[in-house]
């Protein structure tokens, strides 16, 4: 397993922003997995929290771990969200997807008082779009959409992207996302200028929504072998 101190030592710094009483929003992949593991031994020990999931596979996760979890729809306030990251670079951007997870996670962290990333350090990137971008979009008109999105790509001063449908794990099937939709990996090696990427993605119809997060991290939380660095926006 790789970089899994480093991980779990940004999980165990994150733990310093949970507090009695708050409700949290738990994030998706390996990293986030050690914080709501951290977080079911402190509810085992007392810790009063509820929390909300950003996917099935973290729903599952929190039921067989006893981490407490209520329906969006009764949720007011979101105190924290702790989720991973793809790609973390200057200013907090971060690429977020690569479990397909984006879309809930972009809406409880958007959502969220403060959002929390952990991350090993190979996730520390000076610019932002060696990992491919991750595009959620509605399986209707999925073709031209990746076209579209290409296109939204180029005018956002990407050099020859290529935009590739996500297959589900060991399959030659299309992933489906927790959201009933298709993901399409936008491999970019640079994206120059991540906002007005951003916008014009956004402006993609059958485009759900994108894995880039510009201005939702508040802080940021490289594990190290001994500990863990933090940034603050
Ligand atoms: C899921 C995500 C994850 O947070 C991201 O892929 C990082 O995962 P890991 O901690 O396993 O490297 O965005 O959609």
């Amino acid at each position: 397993m790789a970089h899994e101190t480093e991980k779990q030592n940004a999980a165990a710094a994150a733990m310093e922003f949970v507090e009695d009483g708050m409700t949290i929003g738990l994030g998706t992949g390996s990293t986030a997995k050690y914080f709501v593991e951290l977080l079911a031994d402190e509810i085992a020990d007392g810790l009063i929290v509820r929390c909300i999931e950003t996917s099935n596979q973290t729903r599952d996760l929190a039921h067989s771990l006893g981490v407490p979890l209520i329906p969006f729809e009764q949720v007011d306030r979101i105190h924290l969200t702790v989720d991973g990251a793809d790609e973390a670079g200057p200013g907090g951007v971060l690429i977020k997807g690569g479990g397909a997870a984006l879309l809930r996670e972009k809406i409880i962290a958007n959502a969220s008082d403060h959002m929390v990333v952990i991350a090993d350090p190979t996730k520390d990137v000076q610019s932002i779009g060696a990992f491919p971008l991750p595009v959620e979009v509605t399986p209707f008109g999925y073709t031209i959409t990746a076209k579209k999105v290409h296109d939204a790509l180029v005018a956002a001063g990407v050099e020859r992207p290529r935009v590739e449908l996500r297959k589900a794990p060991r399959s030659t099937e299309l992933l489906v996302t927790d959201g009933g939709n298709y993901i399409l990996d936008c491999h970019c090696g640079l994206i120059p200028d991540p906002p007005k990427a951003a916008a014009f993605l956004s402006g993609t119809p059958g485009v759900v929504e994108h894995g880039l997060f510009i201005g939702i991290a508040r802080t940021v939380i490289f594990g190290t072998e001994t500990g863990a660095r933090i940034i603050e926006y």
